[in-house]
């Protein structure tokens, strides 16, 4: 087995990792996992000799990441980035790493089922709970759940394979582990537990009464910027510790993790790394979803339609760090429930973080998926304006961008590579209209974003309309410009 990075200029796992038991199985080994509840619970392993470890898992994609770790004898390297300066940590936690299409659902199935998993962790991006965005439901009629349900021992999709990895264990007269989601959704565990409570119920009802009886879905709320790992990131990795980490990630210095304390087969004391357990995790969920994502969203389509790259791109345009800012603390703040954070400090902390030259975040990487992520980011809080009589002129104006960029062409004429789970619904709305107000009318037309009685509220409906004709007009740029010199 090869230990080169035992051999990196880093913080190495000095821990015994033979004591690690693996009692965490976590789905999606990605890029924000490794940096975030990874690096916690290897805190822990180093500094308060726990011995929680991981079973890491991707379902779908990342065959790669899995290869890449169990080449390295499950040790990756985590570098946090800064203007001035970077330093490296060696992840020691990972016991096991497998993908189910290399490995088989039969042997990811078989760890999930092992009598000490008390947690099964999710980092599978918005998509992989089948769910739609609008009303946090189950998409009986999702591609991967219709086929899943066809053959349910069998399943592709994350609910499926949480509630046979239950069944199984149910049958197999084990206790039931707990479900955490980790990824960016407002109600993330609310949300889990709909799409794997309305799953379970349409296989077995049974199933679905003990798994409402015996699981729980702790929310979480997590944060740390983990930008996709590019060649640069590895090569600049290398250089600081000396070794080649094909696994290896770089993110910023912050993190934050608030986590629901209920949990039902036990959990690591990741307080002891500085998460927060709390009874309630929603409201601050909702302050990072609102404040934070919605302004890398808005930043995302207005930027990238303007030419920049990145998100620190755009915080060198004074117009684009001003309306950052404004849709933060103007727009977004008032509609929030949090209590005793001070929300200018974390919004000015924010641009500062946005503003670190050394996280190359792609204003593309933060525009995919967008169907899936307006809703939470930019749409609950237009809710908040309607029914409190404001206006909101920066979501609107990011909505519109949201639509400008899933046109599928930039500004200076070149195709945009929209990704979307919704994509062919969101091509055939684009088609099936003509540049301007009706095309603005086909997109708030895709009910799984907008729901139903937005696209009725004509004070929304204008507001974008508006500010959608004045970025085919203007241009990003000058719109952002005029429309923040305008608060
Ligand atoms: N990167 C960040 O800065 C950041 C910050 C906070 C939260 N998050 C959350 O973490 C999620 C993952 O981000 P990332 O940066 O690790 O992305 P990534 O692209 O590096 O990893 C995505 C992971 O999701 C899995 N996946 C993708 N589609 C799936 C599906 N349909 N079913 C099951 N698994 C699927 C992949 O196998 C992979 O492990 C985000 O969507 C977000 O919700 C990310």
């Amino acid at each position: 087995m090869n230990n080169k990075l035992l051999n990196a200029k880093a913080t190495l796992p000095a821990y015994d990792r033979n004591t690690l038991v693996p009692r965490i199985v976590h789905l999606g080994f990605g890029a924000f996992h490794r940096a975030h509840q990874a690096v916690y619970t290897d805190i822990l392993a180093a500094e308060h000799h726990s011995d929680w470890g991981y079973t890491e898992v991707n379902l779908i994609g990342g065959e790669q990441q899995i290869a890449d770790l169990k080449a390295q004898d499950n040790l990756y390297t985590v570098a946090e980035m800064s203007a001035d300066a970077w330093t490296a940590r060696v992840v020691g936690v990972v016991k096991n790493a497998l993908h189910a299409q290399v490995d088989s659902l039969e042997t990811v199935l078989a760890a999930m089922c092992e009598p000490q998993v008390a947690i099964v962790s999710l980092t599978i991006t918005e998509k992989g709970y089948c769910h739609a965005p609008a009303t946090g439901q189950l998409m009986l009629d999702h591609p991967l759940i219709a086929a899943d349900l066809q053959n349910p021992q069998q399943p592709k999709s994350a609910p499926g394979v949480v509630v046979e990895a239950l069944a199984r264990r149910k049958a197999a007269g084990l206790p039931a582990f707990s479900v955490m989601s980790c990824d960016n959704m407002p109600e993330n565990g609310h949300v889990m537990r709909n799409v794997t409570c309305a799953y379970a119920r349409t296989v077995n009802a049974e199933l679905a009464d003990w798994i409402e009886a015996n699981v729980t879905f702790p929310s979480t709320m997590v944060d740390r910027i983990v930008p996709a790992v590019t060649a640069e990131t590895l090569d600049k990795i290398e250089q600081i510790t000396g070794v080649r980490d094909p696994a290896g990630v770089a993110c910023e210095p912050f993190r934050q993790w608030v986590v629901e304390d209920n949990f039902v087969a036990g959990r690591p004391e990741w307080e002891k790394a500085g998460a927060e357990l709390v009874a309630d995790v929603i409201p601050f969920e909702e302050m990072k979803l609102r404040m934070l994502n919605g302004s890398h969203s808005f930043l995302a389509y207005l930027g990238y339609l303007a030419g920049y790259q990145h998100i620190n791109d755009c915080m060198k345009d004074e117009n684009y760090r001003r309306a950052a800012h404004a849709l933060m603390l103007n727009e977004q703040a008032p509609t929030l429930k949090v209590k005793g954070v001070d929300l200018a400090r974390y919004a000015d902390l924010l641009i500062a973080r946005y503003s670190n030259p050394a996280l190359r975040h792609r204003t593309w990487q933060i525009a995919m998926d967008g169907s899936q992520k307006l809703p939470q980011r930019m749409l609950d809080s237009v809710r908040w304006h309607l029914a409190h009589q404001q206006s909101f002129p920066l979501l609107a104006l990011g909505v519109a961008g949201w639509m400008r960029y899933v046109g599928g062409v930039d500004e200076s004429g070149n195709a945009i590579e929209v990704c979307d789970p919704l994509l062919t619904t969101i091509q055939a709305a684009v088609k099936g209209s003509a540049e301007g107000e009706s095309r603005v009318k086909a997109l708030l037309g895709i009910e799984a974003i907008f729901g139903n009685e937005l696209p009725l509220e004509a004070r929304f409906v204008d507001a974008v309309m508006h500010a959608y004709k004045m970025l085919l007009e203007q241009g990003a740029k000058a719109t952002v410009a005029q429309t923040v010199s305008q608060k």
